[in-house]
């Protein structure tokens, strides 16, 4: 996603992955799993090691030390793609839930509220219809590794929005398209939308519109340094370091384990 646009400011973020995450010690870790009742076909959130869990994540939040918080999200592949991406979602969800709501303050949360004005209307016009159209590609290729992972994400999104509000629902990838969830994944793509749907003050994009990185394995694969000099405003501070080990398959039905393990640094973007 388009995130690192505007740019009143910038700034250097320099790390070396093995120290951020040895970092992990320092402050207090904060743990939650997502458990399945099968019999009541239900998903629930708890904080004490269960048994068993369809999704489990720890998470860190050190934003006030060292201005980053770190979250790392695990799911068992012995429960379907959709589950786990629920579930993942949902303990991202209940983890994050107060940095999420920071900045959703900071950034979207006087975007588009109600009553929606022409620009909102359009938006959610469009949005309503690409959700349509996806939900449509998703349905006609079932079997379609791309869709499976489109569909996958919905999923994820679908549960944040569980985990954050407390009530899980049977797994789904409805969304609301003005929703927060929804607003906070789109934000680098609205500035180009703002102009086709004709929103009367768009958002500023100041400087280049460019940014830059670089990353350097040191001698001997000893360490991996990441370095990347973006802009944006200082409301877009909050940020959280993830790194999410799902593991999906090629597609539902599909039998071959793809393990993904990745890392992303997010301004709160969710996924
Ligand atoms: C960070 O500092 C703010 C302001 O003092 C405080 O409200 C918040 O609880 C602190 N957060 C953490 C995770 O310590
Ligand atoms: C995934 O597993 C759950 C629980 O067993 C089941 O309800 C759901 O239909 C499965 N989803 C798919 C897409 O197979």
């Amino acid at each position: 996603m388009a995130t690192f646009k505007h740019l009143p400011i910038l700034f250097l973020i320099f790390f070396q992955l093995q120290k951020v995450f040895g970092l992990l010690k320092e402050n207090e870790l904060q743990k939650a799993f997502v458990t399945y009742d099968s019999k009541a076909d239900k998903l629930s959130i708890v904080t004490s090691e269960p048994i068993d869990y369809v999704a489990k994540a720890d998470f860190q939040n050190s934003v006030n030390s060292t201005c980053w918080s770190y979250l790392d999200v695990t799911t068992n592949p012995q429960y379907n793609d959709s589950m786990q991406a629920y579930a993942a979602g949902m303990v991202e969800g209940f983890l994050t839930k107060e940095l999420i709501q920071y900045s959703w303050q900071n950034t979207a949360a006087d975007y588009c509220t109600q009553p929606y004005n022409q620009y909102c209307k359009n938006l959610q016009k469009f949005l309503t219809q690409n959700y349509n159209w996806v939900k449509t590609e998703i349905t006609q290729n079932f079997d379609s590794p791309f869709w499976h992972n489109v569909r996958l994400f919905y999923t994820q999104v679908s549960g944040l929005d569980a985990g954050f509000t407390g009530t899980p629902k049977q797994v789904n990838y409805d969304v609301d398209v003005l929703g927060m969830f929804y607003i906070l994944q789109l934000s680098g793509d609205l500035e180009d939308l703002e102009s086709v749907l004709h929103k009367p003050q768009k958002s500023h994009v100041l400087g280049s519109g460019s940014c830059s990185a670089i990353v350097k394995l040191t001698p001997g694969n000893k360490d991996l340094y990441v370095a990347q000099d973006t802009w944006t405003g200082f409301n877009e501070m909050l940020r959280v370091l993830k790194r999410y080990n799902f593991a999906y398959r090629m597609s539902e039905t599909s039998s071959d384990l793809k393990h993904e393990t990745y890392y992303k640094v997010l301004y709160l973007k969710i996924v």
